[in-house]
């Protein structure tokens, strides 16, 4: 399946927005008229899923930035060994399907493929203690914590999936042993 789709930056000369539809009409105006703002403020990243195929057509997105987060927010398991300070987290801001292909995936394919952009972001460039969103209704989150999000005790549609969950799930490639010196 993932060879026959592309996870890439929204670029709106090469991906039509106006066709998209996820049932939700604040998703469908974010991807339409804010994502392009957000990506070129550099505020927020979109990530389109198309068909290597029909390459214009979005059938899904997800947005990827960053926000703080109190301690005090943190289900108690994470708040130990933690400084009593706000936290760096990643945030999936948005994430939708378009309703003809919902129910086939791709919203767990967009869902790894952030979680892996956050692995790297760990890794590579910044740290964060996890990846926070929050859904619009109990029947989403029930979506989210089916891949491990954990609901916070305040408010449970704001959830959190802990950087070790996303560590352990894209563990880092050991580099290939070289033996000539
Ligand atoms: C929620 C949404 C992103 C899910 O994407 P999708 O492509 O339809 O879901 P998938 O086919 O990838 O489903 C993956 C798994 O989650 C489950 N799932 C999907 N939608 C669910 C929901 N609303 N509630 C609970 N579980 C759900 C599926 O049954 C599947 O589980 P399984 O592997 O055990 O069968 C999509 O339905 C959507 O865009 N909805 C409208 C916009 C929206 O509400 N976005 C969320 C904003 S917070």
């Amino acid at each position: 399946m993932a060879g026959d789709f592309i996870i890439t930056l929204l670029d709106v000369d090469r991906h039509d927005r106006s066709a998209f539809d996820c049932g939700e009409t604040e998703l469908n105006r974010y991807l339409q008229m804010t994502a392009r703002q957000h990506l070129q403020k550099g505020i927020a990243n979109t990530y389109v899923l198309v068909r290597r195929e029909e390459p214009s057509k979005i059938l899904g997105y997800f947005t990827l930035s960053f926000l703080q987060v109190d301690l005090t927010e943190l289900p108690a398991q994470y708040r130990n060994k933690l400084p009593k300070t706000s936290l760096p987290a990643a945030k999936l801001g948005r994430l939708a399907i378009d309703r003809k292909c919902q129910g086939n995936n791709y919203g767990r394919l967009l869902l790894v493929d952030a979680m892996r952009r956050v692995a790297g972001t760990i890794r590579n460039a910044a740290g964060v203690i996890g990846l926070f969103v929050d859904a619009k209704n109990p029947h989403v989150a029930a979506f989210y914590r089916k891949f491990g999000f954990i609901p916070l005790e305040e408010n449970p549609l704001f959830l959190m999936l802990p950087q070790q969950t996303i560590l352990a799930a894209f563990p880092e490639r050991k580099a290939a042993h070289n033996s000539s010196t």
